[in-house]
């Protein structure tokens, strides 16, 4: 399994030969949208955690780009098969198995509209269990107990979580979020695309490792392989 970080929370997986984007908001990153072109990404899914804008900006003209279809949750996958994109919709607590591993759609605590403020569906995150590694991509969320639910089914290789602080968990939140998921490898995601969510890289790469556990942080187009 490899994953790219494209900024925010937009990564790209490569696992079992199919390729899955998870809320790409490129070109309106100042981040990342003059070192990817959207419309060269290849895609078989997009994975959608929640509405807002910062996550699904690129959405629609990537599906329709490569043909990819949107996983999300029953709302959001509403919101684009009107617009003639193939869907499958999802939610809270279902598993799905794919051709490329099973997703589960789990709670997030945020909020999701669309940008004209239509309903959004309720905020999730995913667990995706493929080529035999396990991860969590939280999606934009609070600390929260349910967090614990997910190693009782899922032994996790990593756990992608916010760490920008403001809108979602900061990085203290984030640290008790990895116990609670019992994972020690994280890929902090969420922070410096905007003011409010900038952050001290080097203070919280020690605060992880003083509580024994790995934060990674990648350069746009960056990629871990699993
Ligand atoms: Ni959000
Ligand atoms: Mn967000």
């Amino acid at each position: 399994m490899k994953i790219t970080f494209y900024g925010q929370n937009s990564l790209a997986i490569e696992v079992s030969g199919k390729y899955i984007l998870v809320d790409p908001f490129i070109s309106g990153n100042p981040l990342s949208k003059d070192k990817v072109d959207i419309l060269k990404l290849k895609a078989d899914y997009i994975l959608l955690t929640h509405a807002h804008e910062d996550h699904i900006l690129d959405a629609e003209a990537i599906a329709k780009n490569t043909g990819a279809k949107i996983v999300s949750n029953y709302e959001i996958a509403m919101h684009y098969q009107t617009k003639g994109i193939d869907v499958h919709p999802m939610n809270h607590g279902g598993n799905w198995n794919f051709d490329f591993g099973k997703v589960k759609y789990v709670n997030a605590v945020h909020t999701s509209s669309f940008p004209d403020g239509s309903y959004g569906g309720q905020p999730g995150g995913f667990v995706i269990e493929g080529e035999h590694k396990n991860i969590y991509i939280a999606g934009d969320t609070a600390l929260t107990m349910d967090m614990k639910l997910i190693p009782m089914q899922t032994k996790l290789d990593l756990a992608i979580l916010p760490i920008g602080d403001n809108f979602t968990m900061g990085i203290d939140d984030a640290i008790i979020a990895s116990t609670f998921v019992d994972c020690e490898k994280v890929l902090g995601v969420h922070y410096d695309t905007f003011g409010f969510i900038e952050i001290n890289h080097d203070e919280a790469k020690k605060k992880f490792f003083d509580a024994g556990k790995d934060l990674m942080l990648l350069e746009i187009g960056e990629s871990i392989e699993l």
